[in-house]
């Protein structure tokens, strides 16, 4: 059924580790951010409102698709939205990111994470449902689900916000690991309900957002992150559409991650694709890694960093072209619809 409908698409075939017709490409973040029909569309409403708004999460995926033709779309919407949506008091402030009224730092917090029902996104599955119907504007063209992993989500809550030492995280984990996991096993809950449900409404591929793993060392990832990711990902392995699991900062992890269970690891700017794929091994296919401030460089700068990413890519079990991170706020929509025309124009070259 739905998970079967997208197949033929670059990207499915490419995270399936088949050769794709052209490489596929989309950006992390290419909804919202620099496109001026996102802000004009936005003014006035809150991020996270927004987000609830089924007509207008469809419209803000769809710009993106318009714009640059590239071959998925992800869907509009944050990953602490199904937070919000089992009752954590949230917001995204404007410049900071996600702030959090009452963060969660004892056993009797837990009980700010209950389960997350169908009904509780309601919105934001109409929204996938209508994007993916046999009407839907998406048409052939795969739409990505999304959650954030356990440890990132867990980072917001215990820090009450954005935090770049991750100090009360790294504290709780280690003094409490009995709490910590509790928290995590919620947490792997919530986020493998959310993406399993946008499987159901019609997404063709998920990917995991763990943004701030790369803040651990190997052996707590593998010690205190892993084993939620998985679980996560375990929720919606049956339903069969290929899952992407995604960090910054990971290149010491990259290994560890592709054991979640994934069908592809994006790999962040930093790595060297080449490195990558030979601490990946041949089993799982790699998304990535064009530098987004790259693209404020000179037209050939751009072209010549995409072209060796395109090489490097063709070594891996399958390529999906995309950012190493997500757009930038000033990023030109000409720089990143240029990306797209490179990619689509270079030959696709199975590894014998
Ligand atoms: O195009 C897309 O990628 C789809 C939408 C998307 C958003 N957030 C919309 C958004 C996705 C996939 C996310 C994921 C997300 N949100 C992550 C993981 C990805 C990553 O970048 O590592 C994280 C860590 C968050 C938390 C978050 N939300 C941050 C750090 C911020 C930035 C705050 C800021 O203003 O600098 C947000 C806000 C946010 N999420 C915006 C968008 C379009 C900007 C809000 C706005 O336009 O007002």
């Amino acid at each position: 059924m739905r998970a079967g409908r997208t197949t033929d698409a670059p990207l499915i075939a490419a995270a399936r580790g088949l050769v794709p017709r052209r490489t596929p490409v989309w950006f992390m973040r290419q909804a919202g951010r620099s496109l001026p029909e996102y802000r004009a569309l936005r003014e006035g409403t809150a991020m996270l409102d927004t987000c609830f708004d089924a007509d207008l999460v469809a419209e803000i995926t769809m710009q993106p698709v318009r714009r640059y033709g590239v071959d998925a779309a992800i869907l509009f919407s944050d990953i602490v939205v199904p937070l919000r949506a089992v009752g954590v008091d949230v917001e995204i402030v404007a410049g900071v990111g996600p702030v959090v009224a009452e963060p969660i730092r004892t056993r009797k917090d837990l009980d700010a994470l209950r389960a997350l029902h169908e009904s509780d996104v309601s919105p934001v599955l109409a929204a996938v449902a209508a994007l993916t119907g046999p009407d839907g504007e998406l048409g052939q063209t795969p739409l990505i689900g999304f959650a954030g992993a356990p440890f990132t989500l867990a980072s917001y809550l215990v820090e009450g916000g954005p935090s770049r030492d991750h100090v009360h995280t790294k504290a709780l984990m280690h003094s409490d690991p009995q709490l910590w996991f509790e928290l995590c096993a919620r947490l792997a809950d919530i986020a493998g309900q959310f993406l399993r449900y946008q499987v159901l409404h019609g997404a063709s591929a998920v990917q995991l957002f763990d943004s701030w793993a790369g803040a651990l060392s190997r052996r707590d990832y593998e010690r205190f992150v892993l084993p939620h990711s998985r679980v996560c990902l375990d929720q919606v392995r049956d339903l069969g559409v290929p899952m992407i699991h995604f960090g910054v900062g990971t290149g010491e992890l990259l290994g560890s991650m592709a054991t979640a269970g994934c069908d592809v690891v994006g790999v962040d700017f930093r790595v060297e694709l080449t490195d990558a794929i030979a601490r990946l091994g041949p089993d799982v296919a790699v998304q990535g890694n064009l530098d987004p401030a790259l693209l404020f460089a000179s037209r050939t700068a751009i072209e010549e960093a995409v072209g060796d990413i395109l090489a490097a890519g063709r070594a891996a079990k399958g390529h999906i072209f995309n950012l190493g991170h997500g757009v930038l706020p000033e990023t030109d929509p000409d720089a990143l619809a240029n990306v797209v025309e490179l990619v689509h124009a270079s030959p696709v070259t199975s590894v014998e």
